[in-house]
């Protein structure tokens, strides 16, 4: 059984048919706006939880496949999508058996490549599938997350003047956290926290090179703060990239 499985129902139902609300204000738009007209594109969306993305992306006119290691997940995807033609597969996002040399016009990973252990082996098979020029677009959380073990929103001064800050550490050190799910508060995740350029320059390694990141402004956190300093404090929660195979 997979972590998400233990909460599969609740996760899908928190998302829905158009993601949660981090997903629809600061991360889904930019994913999208990577991925750009879907229409005639061969699609794959690893890690598709619900497939609400997977959903869209057909209904935009996409072919597309779609993978979780949830099972559970899977199926509720399979539930939802009836009368779409999408292949759902349930798997881990490092296990491209199934999929052809160089088929695919572009892979999403939205919100899953921090439970990814091995990069090379996730990288080297986007790069297989992916057609030359394929585009790889993933998500993450921002490397300054306030939820992480490894930071903390504060507040303090500058110049005098009261901002919102957050307190890093141990970021270039990649490390392995185990944090207790906030969708049944008992399952521990494996959360695989690395530094940006370990991402970039694996990807670059293996062929995928970045052309666009985007920071999305922090929303809907720190809610304790005073509302003129949360919405002063231009602090990113999300991290997403694009990049092209070479
Ligand atoms: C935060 S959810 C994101 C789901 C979906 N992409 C979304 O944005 O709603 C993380 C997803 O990654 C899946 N996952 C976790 N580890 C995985 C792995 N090693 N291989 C494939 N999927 C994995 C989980 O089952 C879950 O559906």
């Amino acid at each position: 059984m997979s972590d998400y499985d233990r909460f599969a129902q609740k996760y899908s139902e928190a998302m829905g048919d158009e993601g949660d609300f981090h997903h629809r204000v600061s991360i889904d738009p930019q994913v999208y706006s990577i991925i750009g007209n879907p229409m005639g594109k061969y699609i794959y969306d690893i890690g598709c939880g619900n497939g609400y993305m997977a959903r869209k992306l057909a209904n935009e006119g996409a072919k597309v496949f779609a993978s979780d290691l949830s099972e559970k997940l899977i199926n509720i995807a399979k539930e939802k999508s009836k009368g779409l033609d999408i292949q759902y597969r349930a798997h881990d996002a490092t296990d491209f058996s199934l999929y052809q040399n160089n088929f695919l016009d572009l892979v999403v990973m939205n919100m899953v490549i921090h439970y990814v252990k091995d990069l090379d082996e996730l990288f080297a098979g986007i790069s297989r599938v992916l057609k030359k020029d394929g585009v790889f677009v993933f998500s993450t959380s921002h490397f300054f997350r306030p939820d992480y073990p490894y930071s903390e929103w504060v507040e303090g001064k500058i110049n005098g003047k009261k901002q919102l800050f957050i307190k890093v550490t141990g970021y270039l050190k990649p490390t392995l956290t185990k944090v207790i799910s906030w969708w049944d508060s008992k399952t521990e995740l494996k959360i695989y926290n690395r530094p940006l350029g370990i991402l970039v320059n694996k990807m670059s390694k293996h062929g995928l090179f970045t052309f666009r990141v985007e920071e999305p402004e922090s929303v809907g956190f720190a809610k304790d703060f005073p509302q003129k300093l949360r919405e002063s404090h231009h602090i990113p929660t999300f991290i997403i990239i694009g990049a092209t195979k070479k």
